[in-house]
This record gives structure tokens, C-alpha cells and sequence, in this order.
């Protein structure tokens, strides 16, 4: 009797605790766009609207970019008399309401940034303490999407601390997409899949393709060993809980051939793809790289698979995806600093991916082979792949049966 009370009150706190966050959010990675590569905390009004605008007459709207965030920087410094949070009056002076109103009647949603801790990283009013107050406000809001960061946290437990903003959210009772970024310092893949839908793995990624930059007391990511660092995780994402190598830095500075290497890889990877640049500046080769269809489509696959490094040889590195339909992506990076000559002869490369229990089997099977980023058909497996890479750059095919 006692063991089966026992088992009753188990079952009962495991859906409690599985029923914790909404439901059926960011089935695929999500997708969308952040100030804070670009601005910081020099945002404002019209900033927002003119990138609202942006988003819908450049494509990137229809391409599947929904989701406009503003980072660090939109509230003022102190919290009303009542502990309100209050939109900085300089940089929003019509206030949040009237502008998020704005950018849903563009067709997008909206999201705002917070912080676990006493204050963000950029010092602005955090959330501790005020986990609820806060969550009804952002309902109130219509926000759909909350960043939720880890500045000034000291003595604080990550998985209770965003455990708690998620009932929070929920006991506020709007779908509110919930980001965590703790920069995978409390290994978030192993504890918030209930808790939200997607976890930054690392610290802040940078606009440089290999190494970092050191600030001194941090440092910024490049895009490869933030790619390298995702080595492991896979298992842990799947629809509606993704990891998160951080926000795309297409436009801001890398050459063309990496920014479409980041772009590729953070679509092998399922990452979501919240783009970081100036969309009121962006150049004919940036939109086309955050624009192309044939790519976005490995990232959002629904079976939400997320990719891995197959193969690493003289800085050759092969990532590969499974797909719905036992399709498959593969992407050939260059990380040298020198073209490379590829030779892959399909037929020679039984790839098991265990994880998923999926095998692409050329030997056995032809694929037809698509070129994502040529976009053309490029024959199928029967013939060895052989091509003259570019540095930093890659070659993406899509393989079916
Ligand atoms: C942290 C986050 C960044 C950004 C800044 C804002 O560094 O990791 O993505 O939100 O804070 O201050």
C-alpha cells in the first residue's frame, strides 16, 4: 500500500514537473532576430520598427524569420514605485505596448531580454525576487519570447532559478517561447528540457571564424570552436528543446565564405537561427545567405535531428545530418587557410548514425545529390565527389533515395 502511494505521488510530481512549460512551442529551431550583435544597448523605437519593416520587405520574414528580439538595454534603470519594470522613456517613448502592437501587425512576433540575476550583464534592473511581478508583465506586454540570461548570479542555483521564471511564465499564462543562457555553465541540456525550449551551450559568440577574442576577464567565441564545443550535445535536442551555440553573425564582419560556413554548420547543428546584422544594411551576399530556402529547410527539418561532426582530416570536416524520409545532409568545411581539393567516394562510407539508428548506405542505394548552395542537381552517389574547395568555405549537398 505504502509502495503504491509511493508511486502515485511520483507519477504525479513527474507530470507536474513535465507539464511545467507550454506546449508544442518551437517545434523546429526557432528563427528570428536580435539586437544585440549589432546595437548593444543603443536601441530604440525606431530602430525596432525600421527592422520590423526590414524583415518583411527583404525576405527574411518569409523565409521563416519571426521572432524580433530586443536584447539588453530596453528598460531604465530603476524599477517603478510599485517594482514594475519600465521601458527606458528616451529610447521608447510611446512605450512598449504600442511598439510590440506594431510589430505584430507585421505578421512577427516579439521578445525581450532579462536576467536570472540582481541586474543584466549591462547593469539594467534584473529579475530576481520578481520572477512573477515580471512574467505577468511581459503578458501583458504580448511578448513571445523571453531571453533570460545569467549576469550578477552569485550564490544562485541555475536549474532552480530557471525552473522558477518558467512557472512563472506559465502561471502567466501566454505561450511565451522561453530562452535560457546560461552559456552551458550548469550544463543546461542535462536539466531544462522541461523547463524551455532552447539553452546556449557557450559563452558569446564573436564575428571570427577560428579562435577568440580575449576581453581579459572573458572571452568571445569564434564560430568554429563554438561549433567544436557542440561535440556530445545532440542527443539532448529534439523538437520544442533545442541547444543553442548562439546568435548568427552573418554581415557582421566575417568574409562571404564564412559567413555561409556559419550559416551551414548552424543548420547541421538544428541551432536556432536568430540572426545578429544590421538588416537595413545588408548586402546582396548576406540575404542570400540568411535567405536561402534549401539550407534553412536542414535546420527546421520537422524530425529535428540535430547533425555532428563525422569526420575531421588535414582540417577537412565533414558534419553530417539525418533527415526526415531517411534523407540526409552532408557539408564539407574547409577550416584551412588555403583551398583544399575534395575527394569523397560516397560508396566507400557506410555512415551509422547510431543516436538516431540511421544509416546512409551508398554502396547499397543511389542518392540524388543537391547542391544547396550552387543550387543545382548534382548527379547522385554512384560517382566519388570530387571539387576544389575555397578556404573557410563549404560545399552543402542535400542526398535522397
Ligand atoms: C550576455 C549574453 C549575450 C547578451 C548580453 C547582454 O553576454 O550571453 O547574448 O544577451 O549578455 O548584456
Amino acid at each position: 500500500m505504502k509502495n503504491k502511494i509511493l508511486v502515485v505521488i511520483a507519477i504525479f510530481f513527474f507530470t507536474a514537473v513535465k507539464a511545467q512549460k507550454f506546449e508544442g512551442l518551437a517545434l523546429t529551431p526557432p528563427m528570428g532576430w536580435n539586437s544585440w550583435n549589432t546595437f548593444q544597448t543603443n536601441i530604440s523605437d525606431n530602430l525596432v520598427r525600421g527592422i520590423a519593416d526590414e524583415m518583411v520587405s527583404s525576405g527574411m520574414k518569409d523565409a521563416g524569420y519571426t521572432y524580433l528580439v530586443l536584447d539588453d538595454g530596453w528598460m531604465a534603470m530603476e524599477r517603478d514605485a510599485n517594482g514594475n519594470l519600465v521601458p527606458d522613456p528616451k529610447k521608447f517613448p510611446n512605450g512598449m505596448k504600442v511598439l510590440i502592437d506594431y510589430v505584430h501587425s507585421k505578421g512577427l512576433k516579439f521578445g525581450l531580454y532579462n536576467c536570472a540575476g540582481t541586474k543584466t550583464c549591462a547593469g539594467y534592473p534584473g529579475t530576481r525576487g520578481y520572477e512573477y511581478q515580471d512574467a505577468r508583465f511581459y503578458a501583458s506586454l504580448g511578448i513571445d519570447y523571453l531571453k533570460f540570461d545569467w549576469c550578477n548570479t552569485e550564490g544562485i542555483n541555475a536549474k532552480e532559478a530557471y525552473a522558477t521564471m518558467s512557472k512563472a511564465l506559465k502561471a502567466a499564462g501566454r505561450p511565451i517561447v522561453f530562452s535560457l543562457c546560461e552559456w552551458g555553465d550548469n550544463k543546461p541540456w542535462l536539466w531544462a528540457e522541461n523547463v524551455g525550449e532552447l539553452w546556449r551551450t557557450t559563452g558569446d559568440i564573436s564575428a571570427k571564424f577560428d579562435g577568440y577574442l580575449d576581453h581579459g576577464t572573458w572571452k568571445q567565441l569564434g564560430v568554429m570552436p563554438i561549433a567544436d564545443m557542440q561535440n556530445g550535445l545532440r542527443k539532448y535536442a529534439g523538437p520544442g528543446h533545442w541547444n543553442d551555440p548562439d546568435m548568427l553573425e552573418v554581415g557582421n564582419g566575417m568574409t562571404v565564405n564564412e559567413d555561409r560556413t556559419h550559416f551551414s554548420l548552424w543548420c547541421m547543428l538544428a541551432a536556432p537561427l536568430i540572426a545578429g546584422n544590421d538588416l537595413r544594411k545588408m548586402s546582396k551576399e548576406t540575404k542570400e545567405i540568411l535567405t536561402n530556402k534549401e539550407v534553412i529547410a536542414i535546420d527546421q527539418d520537422n524530425a529535428g535531428m540535430e547533425g555532428y561532426k563525422y569526420k575531421s582530416e588535414d582540417s577537412l570536416e565533414i558534419y553530417i545530418k539525418p533527415l526526415s524520409n531517411d534523407d540526409w545532409a552532408v557539408c564539407f568545411v574547409n577550416r584551412s587557410d588555403k583551398p583544399m581539393q575534395v575527394n569523397f567516394n560516397w560508396k566507400d562510407e557506410l555512415i551509422k548514425d547510431t543516436l538516431f539508428k540511421k544509416t546512409m548506405d551508398a554502396k547499397n542505394h543511389t542518392y540524388k545529390i543537391r547542391n544547396l548552395w550552387a543550387k543545382n542537381n548534382a548527379g547522385d552517389t554512384q560517382k566519388p565527389l570530387s571539387a576544389m574547395l575555397p578556404s573557410h568555405d563549404v560545399i552543402m549537398l542535400k542526398l535522397s533515395k
